[in-house]
């Protein structure tokens, strides 16, 4: 991860949806004589940034929850009183999915005006079979008409709705709901990719967590874990053990959990923002991580309770800031092990000959401008498959 390839003066040749030639201008100018050709003015092209973790599709927005937090409330506190994720359950099952298009399609624009090109979206705020189609066929529809390259994961697991809370036998009737009902009708729409579970204590046990991933898996999907985010609970050993692509939060991973994880094929998703959003003072140890072998990758974790940012360049300021990364650790984060993470790696991440026309250009000329002006939005245009994703502002001549 410390050697992110960076490079100075050379072109990239596309060539249809693929990057045929990365090398020296002058080289590149002779060998496509005649092509169209986008002047980048030295400024620093990378690989379209790949964000594997998000949760966009949601109704209103929880302002209410930051000052809530701020007075001393603690996030898993406001959930058990009814707000959290359940707040945007109740929203969401009210809203018809042209209205849940519409708001996605605004916010994910922000997203690629970040940078990204690739962005990984969850449901999980319908919780009933009805409500988690429907936010799955939001993405499906994204795909048909956004640039981007979409990832649809289904998050049924997110959280035990209150209305099985409440039942005695509640947990174990979702937990098969999930399983026998909501699964199958996901995985006969060919609507997911993947499955996530939100795997904590208060939510779903290490048990419930394995009986719907194994299913998942049977059901042909990849695996993936919302794993020791707030409270250590062998969310990573679990991903290990069962061969999930990514397991995602980690701030509370134990020793065990490092030593695992960095023997497995399984990548870290790391989500800073989430842990700077909530006021906690806690990282995941993406030094220990990295140090130990795993392989690191950084999102934005982007949704209505935890982590509502769009802008993608900010997190990898604090992948160096709070995590300890280097730039190129960072860039790697954000490129190659997200889409690892999204088991793309072969196709997208990177800016050599093979891979997807999937580019970024920003308003710097070092690779250290990007995670350094912090907050800043850079990102002058992104193609995806080789065609304009983002408004690139200058004529191709
Ligand atoms: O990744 N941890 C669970 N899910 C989201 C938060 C969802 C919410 O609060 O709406 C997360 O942080
Ligand atoms: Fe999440």
């Amino acid at each position: 991860m410390s050697d992110a390839g960076i490079l100075t003066g050379v072109a990239v040749a596309v060539v249809g949806e693929q990057i045929a030639a990365v090398g020296p201008q002058e080289e590149l100018e002779r060998a496509y004589h005649g092509a169209d050709r986008i002047d980048c003015q030295g400024r620093l092209l990378t690989p379209g940034l790949v964000d594997s973790h998000t949760h966009a599709i949601f109704g209103k927005p929880r302002f209410e929850e930051q000052e809530l937090r701020a007075s001393g409330l603690d996030y898993m506190e406001i959930a058990r009183r009814g707000g959290g994720i359940h707040a945007s359950v109740r929203d969401l099952r009210g809203r018809p999915e042209d209205e849940l298009f519409a708001l996605a399609v605004s916010r994910l624009r922000r997203l690629a005006a970040s940078g990204v090109t690739t962005v990984e979206v969850k449901s999980g705020y319908g919780l009933t079979p009805e409500d988690e189609l429907k936010s799955l066929r939001v993405v499906r529809r994204l795909g048909e008409h956004l640039p981007l390259r979409f990832v649809p994961t289904w998050l049924g697991a997110h959280e035990i709705p209150r209305e099985y809370r409440d039942l005695p036998q509640g947990r174990s009737e979702y937990v098969r709901l999930l399983v026998s009902t909501m699964l199958p009708g996901v995985a006969s729409e060919g609507l997911a990719e993947f499955a996530d579970v939100f795997c904590e204590p208060g939510v779903f046990t290490i048990d419930e967590t394995r009986t719907i991933l194994t299913a998942a898996r049977s059901a042909g999907l990849g695996l993936k874990l919302h794993a020791d985010e707030l409270r250590p609970s062998g969310g990573a050993e679990l991903a290990a053990q069962i061969g999930a692509t990514s397991a995602d939060h980690l701030a509370a991973i134990s020793e065990s959990g490092i030593r695992v994880l960095a023997e497995s094929n399984t990548v870290a998703t790391l989500l800073p923002g989430t842990m700077l959003f909530l006021g906690k003072e806690k990282q995941a140890p993406a030094r220990a991580l990295i140090d130990a072998g795993a392989a690191v990758a950084l999102a934005t974790d982007f949704n209505p309770g935890t982590s509502p940012t769009t802008n993608f360049p900010l997190i990898m300021t604090l992948g160096v800031s709070q995590l300890r990364l280097s730039v190129a650790e960072t860039f790697v984060a954000a490129t190659v092990n997200g889409a690892a993470a999204l088991s793309l790696a072969d196709r997208v991440g990177q800016v050599a000959p093979g891979f997807s026309a999937d580019l970024a250009l920003f308003e710097a000329a070092d690779a250290r401008e990007l995670p350094y002006w912090y907050g800043d939005q850079r990102c002058a245009g992104t193609w995806v498959r080789g065609h304009v994703c983002h408004p690139y502002l200058g004529e191709a001549h």
